[in-house]
């Protein structure tokens, strides 16, 4: 609803901009015919309802609670009502007595155009200064939009030409100077260091010292993957050329028992762009995290680096290159992780399938398969389908022939599952579900909306007739699912709150003009930090000004969500380690600060992340050696 109502406030700003200069320069055209005044206040009208219609949408907005109505209210809004207004006035006092020529008085042309500055700088508002909109930017664009009525004015009637190009210039100056400025200062030098934040007190701690566990008393599981260029053969398709682990996409999988040390050895065999591994919502220790330039330098072709870390937390996860990732895991630099519980725990019983689902060249993949899979599951067994999302956009599951529950999001176990019918599943970029079934005794089926005949068939009986998938059921909101249970804190009494407000405005990066994703109104690496201290509850409020959504994923801890659009989570604790922020909301989560480094947290959207989503959550007293730029060979998105 609020991307809609975004949508058409978008639409009517810049057809409302477009409206009122358009009657502004007609009724300008000198000696004006009957038929030019005429169009211009068919213009007019047009505009005005397009106003009107801006005035409807921000009411609606605010109406839903929306984050950042009040830019709109304060500044863009009466921009262009309070000059609409004087233009109805001023036609109103004049048409009686001069008729069509009331359109040519020079008062109303500067009228009408007043009210297409101000228009235009709604449209400014929107695109360019986004949030917050700063007194400083506030007060530029009142004065831009003046010093153009002034200039206006001084032409038409004629006098003081002098002041009209004062009048246009310092505007112009004010504006060239801002863009400038803003343009030199996002140019990246060829080396920059994330120092991190000073310790107040103690020693500083390099991220390089913040490791995993040396070989000790528990068992090691040792893997290595050699990272190389492949042709990968689908089954329907032609062959593409990945990026592969072992030639293979996905890369093997790695599966582990709880308790025991992962101990992964990357290999660079020839991905000149270099290669790191990330253990995407596994919370390693930061020298493990694999983020080039920030926790470790790019792996080169011919070089080398093992990862060591403690598998206590049972779940799902996947791991993916951190160097030029948005390339690197579209080309099939990914593989999956999942730690299973120790073996007391556990009835090994069932049936356990690890579905990866990622789009290589345009086809969709479920675990590597480009058709769809059958498994031949006896009725009555356990099944566990860990379905993970490994593109960029949200994916829609839906399961026909058996009610299911959702057992773990985000490598977390839900408390008091609910079992549901005709649900469907929107899984973010990055996040996964473990569904828990019991196999019924007919054939039940898995599919994606992006590839419906594809997914998996799990069938007691290879002959019988797989059912239709159906994508119409509403969606499963995990706000509200399963039971509450006590929580590790109380997030009423945080240490800290962080806004981060994710937008999409026009902005420079490495000096070049695009309408970038920013976030606090800035793109990566010029935005700022958030700062913690180790020990801390952090809780940070994730507000979505743009019209898209943005899977935030924050590296290295889960957070809990305490509510969305103001709404508290009812159900189950929710500990995700993506947030999937939709258009329009405001989602307020809280963290434990307990494992101190550098971390990134980034849309997984990863082109949103190349073009500038990406800050960094620094804990007081960590530094790190590392640097990114060209000439440190680590560019981690
Ligand atoms: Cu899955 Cu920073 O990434
Ligand atoms: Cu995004």
């Amino acid at each position: 609803m609020t991307a809609r109502l975004l949508g058409i406030d978008t639409v009517l700003t810049v057809v409302g901009a477009v409206l009122w200069l358009a009657a502004g320069v007609l009724a300008a055209t000198r000696r004006p015919q009957i038929s030019a005044a005429r169009l211009s206040a068919a213009l007019l009208s047009a505009a005005v309802l397009a106003t009107a219609g801006r005035v409807a949408a921000a009411a609606a907005l605010a109406g839903s609670g929306w984050w950042f109505v009040q830019e709109k209210v304060v500044l863009a809004l009466p921009m262009v009502v309070a000059p609409a207004v004087v233009t109805l006035g001023l036609l109103a006092a004049r048409a009686p007595r001069t008729g069509w020529a009331a359109f040519g008085s020079p008062a109303v042309v500067t009228a009408l155009l007043a009210t297409g500055y101000g228009a235009v700088a709604g449209v400014v508002v929107q695109f360019v200064t986004g949030y917050p909109a700063a007194p400083a930017s506030a007060t530029v664009l009142v004065a831009v939009a003046a010093g153009a009525t002034a200039a206006t004015w001084s032409m038409l009637t004629g006098r003081g030409r002098r002041r009209a190009t004062a009048a246009v210039a310092l505007p112009v100056v004010a504006v060239v100077v801002l863009g400038t400025s803003s343009w030199w200062s996002s140019r990246l030098p060829d080396r920059l260091e994330h120092a991190g934040h000073a310790a107040h007190h103690g020693a500083a701690v390099p991220v390089s010292a913040l490791r995993g566990p040396a070989a000790g008393p528990a068992a090691v599981r040792s893997f290595t993957l050699t990272a190389r260029r492949a042709r990968v053969t689908l089954t329907t398709g032609p062959a593409v050329d990945g990026w592969t682990f072992d030639g293979r996409v996905p890369g093997p999988p790695l599966r582990v028992t709880q308790g025991e040390i992962v101990e992964v050895r990357l290999r660079n065999a020839d991905i000149a762009e270099g290669v790191t591994l990330h253990w995407h919502g596994y919370d390693v220790p930061n020298g493990e995290d694999g983020v080039a330039g920030i926790t470790q330098d790019a792996v080169a072709p011919g070089a080398e680096f093992t990862y060591r870390f403690r598998a206590d937390e049972p779940g799902s996860y996947w791991y993916h290159s951190h160097e030029v990732s948005s390339t690197a895991v579209r080309l099939g630099l990914y593989g999956t992780l999942v730690v299973d519980p120790a073996p007391a725990a556990v009835d090994q019983t069932g049936t356990d399938l690890t579905l990866p689902v990622h789009t290589l060249a345009g086809t969709v993949l479920f675990d590597g398969s480009d058709q769809r899979e059958t498994h031949t599951v006896p009725a009555g067994r356990p099944v566990r389908l860990r379905l993970i999302n490994t593109d960029d956009v949200p994916h829609r599951f839906a399961i026909a022939g058996s009610p299911f529950r959702v057992l773990a999001v985000d490598g977390r176990d839900l408390h008091g599952p609910t079992e549901v019918g005709d649900r469907t599943l929107s899984l973010a970029a990055g996040a996964r579900y473990d569904i828990g079934l019991t196999m019924p005794l007919g054939p039940v089926r898995l599919a994606a909306a992006t590839a419906p005949d594809g997914g998996v068939l799990l069938t007691p009986d290879p002959a019988a007739p797989a059912p239709p998938v159906r994508f119409s059921g509403a969606e499963l909101d995990l706000l509200g699912y399963g039971a509450p249970a006590p929580l590790p804190f109380d997030p009423g009494a945080p240490d800290r709150d962080h806004p981060v407000v994710l937008d999409r405005t026009l902005r420079f990066l490495d000096g070049l003009p695009l309408r970038a994703y920013t976030v606090n109104g800035e793109v990566y690496p010029h935005i700022p930090a958030l700062p913690v201290v180790e020990g801390e509850l952090v809780t940070l409020t994730l507000a979505n000004r743009d019209t898209e959504p943005h899977p935030m994923h924050l590296h290295g801890h889960h957070v809990l969500v305490l509510s969305r659009d103001g709404r508290p989570a009812t159900g189950t604790p929710l500990w995700l380690d993506t947030v999937d922020v939709g258009p329009g909301e405001v989602w307020r989560v809280a963290l434990r600060a307990d494992n101190p480094g550098i971390w990134l947290d980034h849309c997984h959207n990863l082109p949103h992340a190349t073009q500038g989503m990406v800050l960094h959550v620094a804990y007081e007293g960590v530094t790190t050696p590392y640097a990114v730029g060209t000439a440190t060979g680590n560019q981690p998105e």
